[in-house]
């Protein structure tokens, strides 16, 4: 392979800048001309294309954000958006497309791939929610945020013997909210994946206080207040009017985006990077890499789409266990 591009496409995470330096390096460092595409697939259609070099990507493995740009781009949807972006390649000389984002910006990968453009697709989101790997680049970075913030919440709800509910993201997937929710002490964890319900939540906030407890965390995932069609305002309205505890909430939002990537995140981005060239140097292509069991692995496209998410039921229920 002569010539490949790469692409962030789809929510921007933390540690995406660390996964094009990976990608970049280990491609020159093959002889591999890397062209960057800018604004995801929405680059490649409109022929936003320039070389990298050793230099271009120097001193980003520290920064959030993407110096790629991402956007998401239904034209590339239908087979014709596709079919173009084929011809784009073939004319820009490039061989195959490395793909750093979600699952979504995976599904193009595959339409690419199956069109002859071979891509290898890397997880990058905050949200954890890649069935077909253990982790994705950005979590570790944006988990520690919603840390630390929700520490700071922490701090005001016992000064005022307040109960907080704190929404973090996560899209469909609990992972922010269940890890958060346990390393800050909630009171209780609301997710979709689990049919513990506001009710249970003033429950216990009811038993809990008649055992001495003065403040109290509520996590909630976005995939519950969009699942249960509620937003943190209203939960805290019923948490407030059933216990008669006064209720602030918090919806922390896209600042868990952005940020300097953790250790891990940089650590993960350059793992997954340097392989995902390996790969497409072997002549492989429409395979998603990620990590199972601490190694390295990677699946075809199809496979690791149609794997289920898994949730930490353990972990949820160590939680529920152990915060009272
Ligand atoms: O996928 C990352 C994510 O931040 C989700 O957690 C959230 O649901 C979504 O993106 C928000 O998207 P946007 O930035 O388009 O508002």
């Amino acid at each position: 392979m002569k010539t490949i591009g790469v692409l962030t496409s789809g929510g921007d995470a933390p540690g995406m800048n660390a996964t094009i330096r990976a990608v970049t390096r280990a491609a020159i460092a093959k002889n591999i001309t890397v062209k960057g595409i800018y604004r995801g697939f929405n680059g490649l259609l409109n022929r936003h294309i320039e070389e990298l070099e050793v230099r271009s990507v120097s001193n980003i493995i520290e920064k959030g954000g993407t110096m790629l740009y991402t956007a998401r781009c239904p034209e590339f949807v239908p087979l014709e958006g596709v079919r173009k972006g084929v011809k784009i390649c073939i004319d820009e000389g490039i061989e195959g497309i490395i793909v750093i984002g979600g699952d979504g910006s995976f599904r193009g990968a595959k339409d690419l791939s199956n069109e002859g453009i071979p891509c290898i697709g890397i997880p990058c989101t905050i949200d954890n929610d890649i069935a077909s790997t253990e982790y994705t680049v950005g979590f570790d970075t944006a988990m520690n945020t919603a840390m630390e913030l929700m520490d700071k919440v922490r701090d005001t709800a016992q000064s005022h013997d307040r109960c907080s509910v704190v929404e973090v993201m996560g899209r469909r997937a609990g992972d922010i909210a269940l890890q958060t929710g346990i390393a800050c002490g909630a009171t209780s964890i609301l997710v979709k994946e689990k049919d513990y319900t506001i009710d249970d939540a003033i429950k216990r906030i009811n038993t809990t206080r008649t055992g001495g407890k003065h403040h109290f965390i509520v996590v909630v995932s976005e995939g519950f207040t969009a699942g249960n069609k509620i937003d943190a305002n209203q939960i805290a309205l019923k948490i407030e009017e059933a216990t008669g505890v006064e209720t602030r909430a918090t919806i922390l939002g896209h600042v868990q985006r952005g940020g300097a990537p953790t250790l891990r995140d940089r650590v993960v981005a350059s793992q997954l990077g340097y392989h995902a060239v390996e790969l497409l140097n072997a002549g492989k292509g429409n395979r998603v890499v990620g990590i199972k069991n601490n190694a390295i692995v990677d699946y075809e496209i199809n496979e690791a789409l149609s794997m289920q998410n898994v949730f930490d039921d353990e972990l949820y229920k160590i939680a529920k266990t152990i915060s009272f």
